[in-house]
């Protein structure tokens, strides 16, 4: 593959939330997730949040025992997600805010204020050999707190762009995406991998995909919603194709 090429993590979330609507087997995120790896997804994202309202302790024993790709386990900083990360050891964990009354990860994780804390926490998993990602804004003061830690990755947070871009609110948007380059391009000076995503849609991807330090983007909602209309395997191939555009 590439040194240019862009990958695609395909978050599946959000089947497990139309499973879990009637709370029986089906739709299986495990079907989708394999069904996306041969669509071409270069991995699989998947939340375990603490109130489990998507994916659950066993989609991620399932995932783990069926992917050819890699997991990306995306997880509070909390004791038991610590546990299971360490159970499973998956390719990479990405450490995320959550809070039980939001809707979706809102912002970006404050490592800054948290900085002793947070090393401590993620000692344990890199030792294990995951690769460990730090969600949050397209903030500088983040992004050094997140190298001084010990992170390897850094995810930016595009939902502020996105909002803003999906609202109309067209300045915001370009000061937004502005942003992310500018510390897309301060976290790979600093040595970081830069990851992105959350709200990326057809529309909001390429600018983003464009940033050449920026090595995967992470998309789920939306694809998970276009395949009711499209079908799961056209959905991300057409995200794939947007994504190899932008790059060229
Ligand atoms: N990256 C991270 C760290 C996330 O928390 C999420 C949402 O779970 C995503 C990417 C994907 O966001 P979306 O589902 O809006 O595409």
């Amino acid at each position: 593959m590439s040194d240019n090429h862009l990958r695609l993590g395909v978050n599946i979330d959000h089947v497990a939330t139309v499973r879990n609507a009637r709370g029986g087997s089906y739709p299986d995120p495990l079907r989708a997730a394999k069904l996306a790896e041969e669509a071409g997804a270069d991995g699989i994202t998947a939340h375990l949040r603490e109130d489990r309202r998507h994916i659950s302790d066993a989609d991620i024993d399932g995932l783990m025992e069926v992917l050819s790709v890699p997991l990306n386990f995306e997880m509070a900083a909390t004791p038991e997600m610590q546990r299971i990360a360490l159970r499973h050891k998956p390719h990479a964990v990405c450490i995320v805010p959550e809070k039980r009354e939001e809707r979706t990860t809102e912002g970006g994780l404050e490592v800054a204020r948290e900085e002793n804390k947070l090393a401590h926490y993620i000692a344990p998993l890199r030792e294990a050999g995951c690769r460990v990602s730090i969600f949050i804004a397209a903030d500088q003061r983040q992004i050094e707190a997140a190298h001084r830690i010990g992170a390897e990755v850094i995810e930016l947070h595009t939902g502020a762009y996105c909002d803003a871009q999906a609202e109309g609110r067209m300045d915001e948007a370009a000061r937004e995406l502005e942003s992310l380059r500018e510390m897309s391009a301060f976290a790979h000076s600093l040595g970081l991998e830069v990851h992105a995503g959350h709200g990326l849609t057809y529309d909001t991807v390429q600018p983003v995909a464009a940033f050449p330090e920026v090595r995967e983007l992470n998309i789920g909602h939306f694809l998970i919603g276009e395949s009711i209309f499209l079908g799961l395997t056209p959905a991300i191939a057409e995200m794939r194709r947007l994504m190899d555009e932008a790059r060229l």
